[in-house]
């Protein structure tokens, strides 16, 4: 054997050494029968009408604090640092604010927040040059520092619209920068598509033209030291022709029927594995794996998922809408997890027996979303909608629109159980480290 051919080999070893065999876990009808709206441990407080807003220039909703590979909130040089999806405000006298805000999603681009406290923050403006966008919006990801590096970032997030009308999960590079004034980036000038529904392992738009593809969350799995990333995708197949069966139902009481309906609800926790040098920054080639846990029957949406490792335990929280539930399945708009004692590839079972982590209030429906917890439990999202008191959430003459982070609060993860423990500031930010303190790669949860 040649040179060549012998590195080839070795490296195709090193790829496939721990390729890991497991089967998606479930979201059951069953489950989802005991999510419990207003339960005091799993419900979001409730958020005065008269919340303060972080900018007065721009609306923002999914956002991320900077962290590292291992799940860690890090700040730089002393600087606390958060990514934000943004438009900028147009109607600065909010008269108008209705319309930008719900046709947001459609002007998305990413910006950055920095902050030496952690709770006052001041807008950065926008993180990408123009020549990096492959489409014209930029949805959720996640923004952490390259591990054995100084001061690189990478800004994991989707890319989305036309000219393909794809949503691919893609990555942007670049540098941070601070001095006693502020923070900046430097480079974000090209993006590199990382990998893309394949209809195999996850619905592609020919079986799903309402499929779901997007918000990578890559991390160091603590059990093999390698890259991976979750992502939000959808169970393959053609959409209206899955067949929900007793797996899917789970435990249901005796007469339980499924509704026919029920089966548009096909959403699945994606998993994905890094085959490129992502340790000399090479993100360019992935493995689509199973889905770690799937909602067929029960949900369309499963969005944003990350992790949290504990304990021993490794926690799956995702967000859900409850437009998105189907069937005669129901549960409020929030965030909800999964919990496995044996690693990241499961098996899962739904946190709280739910699933339901937190919801929001049945006063509040649309109060708060996009839920990111961290590893100790601080839980940032944004404030969507605030009715008047009195008045009916979904009028739009009478709710008050966010386009701001709400009150942080924290959870207690206490086995295959959580609590909400603490309320703290808007937009409150907690760090566990201050880069570069930890360039390792292997550091074990
Ligand atoms: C949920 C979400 C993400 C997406 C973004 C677009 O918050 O739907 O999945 O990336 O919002 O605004």
């Amino acid at each position: 054997m040649n040179a060549i051919s012998s590195r080839i080999l070795d490296q195709h070893t090193a790829v496939r050494r721990v390729l890991p065999n497991y089967r998606s876990s479930r979201w059951t009808i069953a489950d989802a029968l005991k999510v419990r709206t207003d339960d005091p441990t799993t419900t979001m407080p409730v958020i005065d009408y008269n919340f303060p807003v972080m900018s007065n220039d721009v609306m923002i909703w999914d956002s991320g604090a900077l962290r590292d590979m291992h799940m860690r909130t890090v700040t730089y040089k002393g600087w606390f640092v958060l990514w934000s999806l943004a438009v900028d405000k147009i109607d600065k006298t909010n008269a108008k604010i209705y319309d930008e805000w719900h046709s947001r999603n459609d002007r998305a681009y990413i910006g950055y927040w920095y902050s030496a406290d952690g709770v006052e923050w001041t807008w950065g403006g926008r993180l990408f040059q123009t020549s990096a966008d492959l489409r014209p919006w930029e949805w959720s990801g996640s923004l952490v520092m390259r591990e054995g590096t100084e001061n690189k970032v990478d800004m994991f997030y989707t890319s989305v619209g036309a000219p393909d009308g794809n949503s691919v999960p893609a990555v942007c590079s670049g540098t941070i920068h601070a001095d006693d004034k502020g923070v900046w980036f430097e480079g974000f000038s090209a993006s590199t598509e990382m990998f893309k529904a394949d209809g195999v392992h996850y619905a592609n738009a020919s079986e799903d033209a309402y499929f779901d593809f997007r918000d990578p969350q890559p991390f160091i799995n603590p059990g093999d030291g390698e890259l991976y990333t979750l992502f939000e995708g959808n169970v393959p197949g053609m959409r209206g022709q899955f067949v929900v069966g007793s797996d899917e139902m789970g435990h249901v009481p005796p007469g339980y029927a499924v509704d026919a309906g029920a089966q548009y609800g096909a959403a699945a926790i994606g998993l994905s594995r890094c085959v490129s040098n992502w340790r000399k920054g090479d993100y360019s080639r992935w493995e689509l794996m199973p889905a770690l846990v799937t909602a067929l029957g029960v949900n369309d949406q499963t969005e944003r998922p990350h992790f949290v490792f504990k304990d021993g335990l490794t926690y799956l929280f995702t967000i859900s809408h409850h437009s998105t539930y189907t069937g005669k399945s129901t549960g409020p708009d929030g965030v909800y997890g999964f919990v496995s004692e044996k690693g990241i590839f499961g098996p899962y079972k739904p946190l709280n027996s739910s699933g339901l982590v937190l919801g929001n209030p049945s006063s509040q429906p649309y109060s708060t979303y996009s839920h990111f917890v961290d590893a100790q439990g601080y839980v940032q999202s944004f404030i969507d909608t605030i009715p008047a008191a009195g008045q009916n959430a979904e009028s739009p003459d009478t709710y008050r629109i966010g386009g701001t982070l709400a009150p942080t609060v924290r959870l207690v993860l206490d086995g295959d159980r959580t609590f909400l423990t603490e309320v703290h500031d808007y937009a409150q930010v907690f760090a566990q480290a201050a880069w570069p303190a930890s360039l390792a790669y292997d550091v074990r949860a």
